[in-house]
Parts: structure tokens; C-alpha cells; sequence
């Protein structure tokens, strides 16, 4: 196994996911952990992460100066290589006169290049730094350059410590995966033998364990990673395991009784179903501000289950969804906020659970293959992933129920018209919006002045990033005719062509 140290970074999950995918296991941990615990969690190499910190700031995150006397491998990305640099003696960081973001070409120096062995001479990889290493620490050599960054790389095999500047991680690296490989496998030596069925036996082993003769209480979306923690938990734990459906009317159309036909009448999950429409649209009512949506959804949901879990007897736990994702864009002690999430960011200070998510360092394709090693049928599996605040999110601005009959209709229109055309597999979420915009528009011999819908698709493989769905015009079309003939109020469908960055998938 290899252990990945936190500095911070966006993609610092998107490392151990890379070595968890080459049949290596690998878990983040936090680079407070000392020299003497890393050891006693024995792993075969080490990676530093990348953060957004200068070496030089006052609050810049550390190590401890022992790990390097371990003896074990070490891999430091992006400011992981500028601490090693700052760390190592001999080593200089700099601030660089030109920051660096996005694409860069890289020519590897030397064939002795041990993480760029088989590959080519010039590559692309991905940079995002505004400090550059300028001097190697001594026993280092450079072995890698690029025009605004002539150390891209370098490399200490007598000692096994490796810096590279760009992010491996990422697919925009092209060859990132082989130089994570050659690290995994030729310097630290690990083997390939862990799976999926490992994470599941080990899950399973860990949350009895946890439990005990406990009682757990889950919240149940009928999103996919909550339906894959009912599933998972109902094997660890059995009946112990008591699932609670929050209707808060921000839910799809006919979703509830889906939800409650699969989960509960084939998987044979205990749950009770709460409809608490009214309670979440009073406390919405006025509200326009996203966070301030997205606290209030949070907080309702978990007072929800309060007053539910008041009512059973000998609740202890609390079991959640929540995705790698979720987590780092709510911010961790070391990276920060993009958005509060609701699985994360609305939980009220005096919660009386033990939380239990299971799926916390998994990404939602990860969480995909989870569910079907654990025998769900594939349309609950492949269900596209929908927000906890659902269309709360959705409706921009104020939450009115006509607004939310919009969504709903809307969405439910685009949702039969992807599926006519083949495309639900290709387009990995999609759904409509209601901007706050009226418009003019013609019916009949008449003038509307009515609702625009907006149309969101996009293609992505873990949510981090995304780019637009390139949904063919007649498609396009009849789901604009259908919308604006069926839909009341609605005279104007829009189409995002943007990517996630700078946009995200989500409009709130
Ligand atoms: P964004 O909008 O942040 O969305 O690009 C990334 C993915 O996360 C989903 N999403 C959420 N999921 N709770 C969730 O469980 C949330 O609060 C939340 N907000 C966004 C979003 O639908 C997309 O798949």
C-alpha cells in the first residue's frame, strides 16, 4: 500500500484513486501524521500531495523531517517536490515569474529518468504552481525541463526521493498513470492484488466492528450513493440498519415511489419514509442566497432526522452518502471551500450521531462498481447522481412551488427525451433549471411574457471536471417543443455550452 499525504490539494483523492486503480491501496492521510505513525502504517511508498501554499507562508503545512529518514520511497507532486526542495539540503524554492496554469510541455533530460521510463522525450503534462523549485537538494539531479519551468522534474535514486513539478494525477497529464505506475511498482515495489471485493470486505469488516450491537440510521436520497450504502450497510449489519426516506418535496418526479419499490420491496431495507414538504418550503420561503439554501436544506434534513431517530429506540449512528467529492469541495482542514455540500457542510454543531460514510474516499464511478459488485440491478446503479438539496438548488433564487412544477415537468420531458434517443448512458447527468428570467415570447396570436428553462448536460468521469453534453439539434429541438407545449409558464429554453472549471455542474 502506499500512504498520500494532504497538503491541500483539489486533486489529492485523484492520487490514491490513480494507485487504488492500478490494484495498489492507498489512502490520504493527513501530513500531520509523524514519521514513527506512517511507519507503523507501513507502506511501500509515500506521495505528497499538492497544495495551494508557498513553502514560504507562515501558516505553510510541514512534515515531519524524520519521514525522510525512513528509508521509504518517497513521490512529491507539485508542492510536495518544492517541501521536499525546502526540506532536503541544498534544495531552493522561488517564487516563479511566470505562474503556470494548464498545459505545458515537458522534455524529459535524461534516460536515466526513472518515473518517465518508455516514454517519450516530449510530453504534455499539467501545471499549477505559482513557486518553482531552482536549486536540487544535494544528491538530486534534474531530469526533467519545461520553457517556464526548468526543473519539471527531479530525482535522488540512491535515496528514492522523486519531485515532479506538474500533477500526474490528472488525465490532462499525458503519461501521468505510467509515471505514478513506475513509482508504485518499480521504486517502491508494491504488487498489484487489491480490488473492489477487498474494499467491500474490508468495509464490511469495519463497520461491524464500529457498530457493534448498535443501531444505525441512514439517510436514504435514492441518489446512488446513498442507495449503495443501504445495500452495503443491510449486508454488514442486517436489521440493524434502519433507513429513513425524507421526502422534502425538492425531490424528481415519481422518484419517491421508485426509490421505495427498489430499495425497500427488492433489497428488503427497512424504511420509513417521512414527507416533510411543508416543513422544508416554510423555512425556504424568502430565501434566495445559495449557501444559505444549501445550509437550510442540511440543517432540515438532519432535524428531520432527529425528531425520526427520536422516535426509535437506541440510535447511535448516523449513515451517509457522502462521495470524495462532496468532501473536498466543501473544504478539508486543508483545502478550501468551493461549495458547501449538503451531506457535509449543513451538519448542525450538536448532532447527536456518530457519523458512518462508508463511501468518503470513493469517486461516484468507483461507487458505480461498488453497487454492482454488490448485486444491484443496474438502472439503481447507473442512476445519474443527484444533489442531496436537490431541486432546491435547482430553482435559482426563491423556492416557490410553482417554480419546483416547472423543474419537475421540465426535467422529467428532457429526462424521457435522452432516454428515446439513446443518450442516458453517454451523459453523465443532465437536467434542467429554472433561472430567475422572464422573457417575451409569441404563442398563438398572443404575447407571453414567461419562464426560460435552461438545459445543463454534461460528460465527466468523477464530477471534478466536466464538459458540456454535445446533444445532437433534433434532440435538442424536440425537447425545446415538448417543453414549451407541455410546460406552463415556459416560453424559452436555453442550452449550457460551459465546462466545469470555470463553471460548475450545478447552477447553485
Ligand atoms: P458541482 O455543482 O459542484 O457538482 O459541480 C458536482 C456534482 O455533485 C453534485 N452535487 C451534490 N451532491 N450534495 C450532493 O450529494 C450536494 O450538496 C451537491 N451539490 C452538487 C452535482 O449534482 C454534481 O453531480
Amino acid at each position: 500500500k502506499i500512504i498520500v499525504l494532504d497538503f491541500g490539494s483539489q486533486y489529492n483523492q485523484l492520487i490514491t484513486r490513480r494507485i487504488r486503480d492500478m490494484g495498489v491501496y492507498s489512502e490520504l492521510k493527513a501530513h500531520t501524521m509523524s514519521a514513527a505513525e506512517i511507519k507503523a502504517w507501513g507502506p511501500k511508498g509515500i506521495i505528497f500531495s499538492g497544495g495551494p501554499n508557498s513553502v514560504y507562508d507562515s501558516s505553510a503545512f510541514n512534515v515531519d523531517p524524520e519521514i525522510f529518514e525512513l528509508g521509504i520511497p518517497i513521490l512529491g507532486i507539485c508542492y510536495g517536490m518544492q517541501l521536499m526542495a525546502h526540506s532536503l539540503t541544498g534544495g531552493k524554492v522561488e517564487s516563479a515569474d511566470n505562474r503556470e496554469y494548464g498545459r505545458a510541455d515537458i522534455t524529459v533530460l535524461s534516460d536515466n529518468a526513472k518515473l518517465f521510463k518508455d516514454t517519450p522525450k516530449q510530453q504534455t503534462v499539467w501545471m499549477s504552481h505559482g513557486d518553482l523549485v531552482t536549486q536540487v537538494p544535494d544528491g538530486f539531479k534534474r531530469v526533467a525541463t519545461s520553457e517556464n519551468c526548468p526543473i519539471s522534474a527531479m530525482q535522488d535514486v540512491d535515496r528514492n526521493f522523486y519531485g515532479i513539478q506538474f500533477h500526474a494525477e490528472v488525465r490532462n497529464t499525458e503519461f501521468g498513470n505510467d509515471i505514478l505506475k513506475h513509482f508504485a511498482f518499480d521504486v517502491c515495489g508494491a504488487e498489484s492484488n487489491w480490488s473492489m471485493d477487498d474494499f467491500i470486505d474490508l468495509q464490511i469488516e469495519h463497520i461491524r466492528e464500529t457498530v457493534g450491537d448498535k443501531r444505525v440510521l441512514l439517510g436514504l436520497s435514492g441518489g446512488v450513493d446513498s442507495s449503495v450504502v443501504g445495500v452495503l450497510l443491510h449486508k454488514a449489519i442486517g436489521t440493524q440498519l434502519t433507513s429513513i426516506f425524507v421526502d422534502h418535496g425538492l425531490l424528481r418526479k415519481g422518484e419517491a415511489e421508485q426509490v421505495m419499490a427498489s430499495l425497500e420491496g427488492k433489497f428488503g431495507l427497512n424504511i420509513v419514509k417521512v414527507d416533510a414538504q411543508d416543513r422544508f418550503l416554510s423555512k425556504l420561503a424568502g430565501v434566495t442566497e445559495p449557501e444559505k439554501k444549501r445550509k437550510i436544506i442540511g440543517n432540515e434534513f438532519i432535524q428531520v432526522f432527529n425528531d425520526e431517530a427520536q422516535k426509535l429506540d437506541g440510535i447511535d449512528f448516523l449513515a451517509q452518502g457522502t462521495l470524495y467529492t462532496d468532501v473536498i469541495e466543501s473544504g478539508t482542514d486543508t483545502a478550501q471551500t468551493i461549495k458547501s455540500h449538503h451531506n457535509v457542510g449543513g451538519l448542525p454543531e450538536d448532532m447527536h450521531f456518530q457519523l458512518i460514510e462508508p463511501l468518503r474516499s470513493l469517486f461516484k464511478d468507483e461507487a458505480r462498481e461498488l453497487g454492482e459488485k454488490l448485486g444491484m440491478p443496474s438502472d439503481l446503479v447507473w442512476r445519474q447522481p443527484f444533489p442531496g438539496p436537490g431541486l432546491g438548488i435547482r430553482v435559482l433564487g426563491e423556492i416557490t412551488p410553482e417554480k419546483l412544477q416547472i423543474v419537475r415537468d421540465s426535467d422529467l420531458i428532457l429526462r424521457e427525451e435522452i432516454k428515446k434517443a439513446g443518450l442516458d448512458r453517454d451523459i453523465w447527468q443532465y437536467f434542467t433549471v429554472l433561472p430567475n428570467i422572464k422573457s417575451v415570447g409569441v404563442m398563438g396570436d398572443g404575447r407571453t411574457y414567461d419562464y426560460a428553462v435552461g438545459i445543463r448536460a454534461v460528460t465527466s468521469i468523477d464530477g471534478m471536471t466536466a464538459d458540456f453534453a454535445r446533444i445532437p439539434w433534433d434532440v435538442l429541438q424536440e425537447i425545446s417543443v415538448r417543453i414549451v407545449n407541455e410546460v406552463d409558464h415556459v416560453n424559452r429554453i436555453l442550452y449550457d455550452v460551459t465546462s466545469k472549471p470555470p463553471s460548475t455542474i450545478e447552477w447553485e
